[in-house]
């Protein structure tokens, strides 16, 4: 299953994001794919705030990798972007996050860390189109719960 929408508006991408903070229940990972200034962090925010989460409180993290929020469950924030080499995300604890029962975990740039994500997750990819206020969403749930979601948001 694939499900690809326009946004045509960061506000747009910030309330689809929302949407799904809304519904996710933990443990679950979202997994974020796409070029710089596609859209992911602009996701983040929403999907933090669906979750309850200050949206003051959301920046990408830059050298630990991984931010941690408090909302109506606990939230990962993790960005790949500086992440040297894939063999330091296990003694960095990030495959320890990914499966933890209580959390949500979302990653930018996921398709650095592809190889050790969770077989049950939802897929984000976001392009940029020749308009500089529209990106293409797509949605590439893997699994039942993931599917459930995007079925939700249709
Ligand atoms: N439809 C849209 N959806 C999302 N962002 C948009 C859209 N239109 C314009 N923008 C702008 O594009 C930029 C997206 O930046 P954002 O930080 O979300 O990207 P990113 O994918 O996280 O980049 P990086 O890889 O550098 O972390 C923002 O400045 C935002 O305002
Ligand atoms: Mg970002």
């Amino acid at each position: 299953m694939e499900f690809r929408m326009l946004s045509r508006s960061a506000a747009e991408t910030e309330a689809i994001g929302e949407t799904l903070g809304k519904l996710v229940v933990p443990p679950f990972v979202v997994a974020l794919f796409g070029d710089l200034g596609s859209g992911k962090t602009t996701f983040v925010r929403g999907f933090a705030k669906g979750l309850g989460v200050p949206i003051e409180a959301v920046r990408s993290p830059s050298f630990t990798l991984v931010n941690q929020y408090e909302g109506r469950v606990k939230l990962y924030h993790i960005d790949l972007y500086r992440l040297d080499d894939i063999s330091e995300l296990i003694p960095l604890g990030f495959t320890d996050i990914m499966s933890e029962e209580d959390a949500v975990c979302v990653i930018e740039w996921a398709e650095r860390g592809y190889l050790v994500l969770p077989d049950e997750r939802l897929d984000i990819y976001f392009d940029h189109t020749d308009s500089e206020n529209e990106r293409w969403i797509t949605f590439h749930p893997q699994g039942e719960t993931a599917k459930a979601m995007i079925e939700a948001i249709l």
